[in-house]
Parts: C-alpha cells; sequence; structure tokens
C-alpha cells in the first residue's frame, strides 16, 4: 500500500473513531439525563398541609385526613405563618416548601362577595350617624390623599351597635355603594360554627381577598359570636373560636389605614364583646344605631311606601300605631299591607290593610315573646 493510501485509511480511522466518541458521549449524556428523570420518578411524592402554629424551627402542621403533627422545618423553607399550605415530606412529615399560591380553599365560595346598591335616600333618619360613617369609612377611602397630607390615621374599622332591625346592616351596604366598595359579608357565628377547624385560615384568605380587591368593606354581622369574652377555654371548640379571633385581631394589624380596606362589625351585644377587638387601632370608632324617633320612623314608612300603590292612606293614623317600632318593623308593616289588599284580590293599600298588618306583627311579636320568656323564665 502507498503511503497514500495509508494516510486515507488511518485518517478514516480516527475520523471514524471521533464520531463513535461523540455518540458516546451523547449516549453518556442521555443515560444520566434518564437516571435523574428515574430518580425523580422514584421520590415519592409531597403531600400538602396546613400550618397551624410555628414555633423557631418546628411547626404544628395539619395533614389532609385532619391528623395533626409536630413537624421540623426544613432550613431553606421561606419563613411560615398559622394558616400557609406548604409541601410536606411523606415519610418523616419534614415541611420542605411553602407554596405560594393557596389554591386549595376558595374562600370566594364561603363569604358573600357583593356590590350592593343601596344609595344614602334608601336610609331613613340616622343623620348623625351617616355623618360619622362617611367621614371614617367613606372619606379615607375617596381621598386618602387628604388624610396623608394631614398626617392622620383614620380607623381601620367602625362597630355599629344597636336593636335588631335598625338598620346596621343597610348603613354599611350604603356606605360599600357610596364607594363602589367590594361588600364581603362573614356572619361571626357561622365562621365560628359552619367551617370547624378552618376559621383561622378563611379569615385570613377573607383579608387576602379584601386587599386584591381594595377598596373593600369586610362586613362582619354577629361580631359577638367571634369576638366574645371568653373566660373558660376548656373544650376544643372554644379554642378554636379563640384562634379564629386571634388571627381576626392580626390581620386587623395587618393592614395599612389607608389601604382601602375598612372593617364594619356589627353587634347587638356590645357588652359582650372582648375588649381586644374594639380598642384604638382595631374597630375603634363605636356608632350607636337607636330604634327611630317618631320623625325618623316617619322617613322610613315614606321610603318604604314610595313604590306602592296607596289610596287615601291616613298616614298620620298610621304611624301613631307603630310607636316603638323598628325600621325592619316599619318594612314589616308595608309588606304585610300589601298582602293583605292581595288577599282581597286588589291591587291598590288602604289605611285599613295597614291597620291589619301592624295588629298582626304585634299580635306575632306578642307570641314570640311569651314563647321567649316560656323558654328562658
Ligand atoms: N333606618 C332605616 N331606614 C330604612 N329602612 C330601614 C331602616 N332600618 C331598617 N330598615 C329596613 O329594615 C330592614 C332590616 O334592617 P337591617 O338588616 O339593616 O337591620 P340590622 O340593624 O342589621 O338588624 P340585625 O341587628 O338584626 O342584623 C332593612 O333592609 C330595611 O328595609
Ligand atoms: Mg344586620
Amino acid at each position: 500500500m502507498d503511503s497514500e493510501k495509508l494516510g486515507d485509511v488511518v485518517y478514516g480511522y480516527t475520523a471514524s473513531s471521533n464520531a463513535l466518541e461523540e455518540q458516546n458521549t451523547l449516549l453518556k449524556e442521555n443515560v444520566d439525563k434518564l437516571r435523574n428523570e428515574l430518580d425523580r420518578y422514584k421520590k415519592a411524592p409531597l403531600m400538602i398541609c396546613e400550618i397551624r402554629e410555628v414555633y423557631a424551627n418546628k411547626a404544628v402542621i395539619k395533614i389532609p385526613n385532619g391528623n395533626q403533627f409536630l413537624v421540623e422545618i426544613s432550613s431553606d423553607c421561606e419563613r411560615l405563618r398559622a394558616g400557609d399550605s406548604v409541601l410536606v415530606e411523606q415519610k418523616n412529615l419534614v415541611v420542605i416548601e411553602k407554596l405560594a399560591i393557596q389554591n386549595n380553599f376558595e374562600v370566594e365560595k364561603f363569604v358573600i362577595i357583593d356590590n350592593p346598591d343601596v344609595p344614602w335616600k334608601q336610609v331613613g333618619g340616622l343623620k348623625k350617624q351617616i355623618d360619622e360613617i362617611r367621614e371614617v369609612v367613606e372619606l379615607p377611602i375617596k381621598k386618602p390623599e387628604m388624610f396623608r397630607k394631614a398626617g392622620i390615621q383614620p380607623p381601620k374599622g367602625i362597630l355599629l351597635h344597636g336593636e335588631p332591625g335598625t338598620g346596621k346592616t343597610l348603613l354599611a351596604k350604603a356606605v360599600a355603594t357610596s364607594t363602589n366598595a367590594t361588600f364581603i359579608e362573614i356572619v361571626g357565628s357561622e365562621l365560628v360554627q359552619k367551617y370547624i377547624g378552618e376559621g383561622a385560615k378563611l379569615v385570613k384568605d377573607i383579608f387576602q381577598l379584601a386587599r386584591e380587591r381594595a377598596p373593600s368593606i369586610v362586613f362582619i354581622d354577629e361580631l359577638d359570636a367571634l369576638a366574645a369574652k371568653r373566660i373558660d377555654l376548656g373544650t376544643s371548640g372554644e379554642r378554636e373560636v379563640q384562634r379564629t379571633f386571634m388571627q381576626f385581631l392580626a390581620e386587623i394589624d395587618g393592614f395599612e389605614n389607608l389601604a382601602g380596606v375598612k372593617i364594619i362589625g356589627c353587634t347587638n351585644r356590645k357588652d359582650m364583646l372582648d375588649s381586644a377587638v374594639v380598642r384604638p387601632g382595631r374597630l375603634e370608632r363605636h356608632i350607636h344605631i337607636p330604634v327611630p324617633t317618631k320623625e325618623a320612623r316617619k322617613e322610613i314608612f315614606k321610603i318604604h311606601i314610595k313604590n306602592m300603590n296607596l289610596k287615601d292612606v291616613d298616614v298620620q293614623k298610621v304611624l301613631s300605631f307603630m310607636e316603638d317600632f323598628t325600621g325592619a318593623d316599619v318594612r314589616a308593616v308595608c309588606t304585610e299591607a300589601g298582602y293583605c289588599a292581595i288577599r282581597q284580590s286588589r291591587t291598590i293599600i288602604k289605611t285599613e290593610d295597614f291597620m291589619q298588618a301592624i295588629i298582626k306583627l304585634k299580635e306575632k311579636e306578642q307570641q314570640e315573646s311569651e314563647e321567649h320568656l316560656q323558654m328562658f323564665g
């Protein structure tokens, strides 16, 4: 073989050995990749749990079946708070990672979210109270810069207290209307009874939602069910309510005064409230909603008969039989008067319909108070 041919062979041999080596490297890389993938598939899946309490580097977690464990937190895990969702190793339950999205609990399914349509003129009487609410709820939402410039902090929340049916819920809806705010309604008793084990998390999510949807009003009816003074924390139920309540306080403290979120709490039992919830910095403005005066009752009556088909109704006479009636009573009388007419196949409502409605309502109240006496002595 001449040297030229030999060179060609050597060259050919080197070339093909290079190609093989290259192929070999590629295959090796592939094997590594597949091995890694295989390792990943062999790993046990992580469990999604909820943090109930956090201590230095340990936490109490609730696993999906409801059981709770005190476990370690991995050192590179973000700072955790009660209510967070986390990924947990199945075998030894170490908390590995905080979940950014909390999509395992949809707060919107649990609360009423609304954009109410109650203009101020739907509220009868209560002029002073309306002015006060506008000043502490409406103005900071509408003109936060005024407060910033003046250098004062408007209250984060108010407490409306008074007899049932005096217009507390109505006022809250009216201020949500005038500020164009998202109205997030929760009922204290439901929060502590219906969502057992979820109360604290729900409270956290509600405030998260309120911040996202600002301007917003978080309306808590029957606040006393959540925020009553508790002397005895004996049962687990009471501890649960306490935990929900503590989360509520923490959430109030956790947002800025001018963040566009306002809390309106309502109660018929102000005396029962824990002082922690009504102290300065929290629901600090307390507004009493009284039973209407004579003049206010007349205004309320006029609001409710506005769209009714009346004929020759003696308004003064009707009103004179409604002493001590609350706004809700007045409304009930109007609706019942309408029914009286309809029952007699009329669509025109007369004085006598109102009188019958008043008698019916008074009888009903009498009956209820007797039943109450029998039950409670
Ligand atoms: N001042 C008022 N002006 C006009 N309507 C009123 C007034 N007060 C009460 N009403 C009527 O009575 C209904 C019930 O009132 P509302 O629910 O606001 O009472 P409340 O004070 O929230 O009672 P509770 O303490 O039982 O929750 C209202 O939807 C409204 O129709
Ligand atoms: Mg109410």
